[in-house]
């Protein structure tokens, strides 16, 4: 049994905080899969591509290079956008499938296993994952939390605007055919909307250990 901890939910949930946490208390390797779909949506606003355009986002996607996923405009509020449009592109997922599913698969540096978190990881990547948790919080303390970060990094935010897009993201993650964004049956929902990270993690940690010492049980 490989220790997999999949972490999935909306955007600005925490998941990626408590993913990178995880990771680093139980000594898995982690990978950010929302930060492959920002790369091709980064990618193409840098050539001017339209992210609707299917044919193009699959081409982006199948030609991503580690190097896409060291820019530096990759956590920014226009290509988190552009992201959840090629997200939306089937051929855009399956590009980016395999990669997900090796690493958690065959995790780098010789760790034992991996966090990867996202929105499709314990539906999709990794349905048998023995740890799936779906980490929820309501739209506004999301938009609250991500507000601020925005503002900590001294980019100009709008409270009622990135409630809005936090909103409109939801929508587009939830609504689409292809791996929408939902919990797995077998997910334990973490809702952090009354929890601070470090109660969010001490949550998180109880989660995944009991989850592994059940999988190890089996
Ligand atoms: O988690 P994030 O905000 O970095 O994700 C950016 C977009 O990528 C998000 O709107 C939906 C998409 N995404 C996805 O569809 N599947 C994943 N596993 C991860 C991210």
């Amino acid at each position: 049994m490989i220790p997999v901890i999949a972490l999935d939910g909306p955007a600005a949930s925490g998941k990626g905080t408590l993913a990178r946490r995880l990771a680093e208390a139980f000594d898995l390797a982690y990978l950010d899969t929302g930060s492959l779909y920002r790369a091709v949506g980064a990618r193409l606003l840098a050539e001017g591509a339209d992210p609707q355009d299917g044919e193009v986002a699959a081409g982006a996607a199948e030609a991503l290079s580690p190097s896409d996923l060291q820019r530096p405009d990759l956590r920014s509020q226009a290509v988190g956008a552009a992201a959840s449009v090629v997200a939306a592109q089937p051929r855009v997922r399956q590009a980016l499938l395999d990669f997900q599913r090796n690493f958690a698969a065959q995790p780098p540096d010789g760790l034992a296993g991996a966090v990867l978190d996202g929105r499709d990881i314990g539906t999709v990547v990794c349905p048998d994952a023995p740890v799936k948790i779906y980490v929820v919080a309501s739209p506004e303390v999301r938009a609250e939390r991500r507000h601020r970060e925005l503002i900590a990094r001294g980019e100009s935010s709008i409270y009622p605007q990135v409630l809005a897009e936090i909103r409109e993201r939801d929508a587009r993650d939830s609504a689409r055919s292809t791996a929408p964004l939902k919990p797995a049956d077998d997910a334990v929902l973490l809702d952090t909307s009354e929890l601070d990270i470090e109660a969010a993690f001490e949550a998180a940690k109880r989660i995944v250990v009991e989850k592994l010492a059940a999988a190890k049980a089996e």
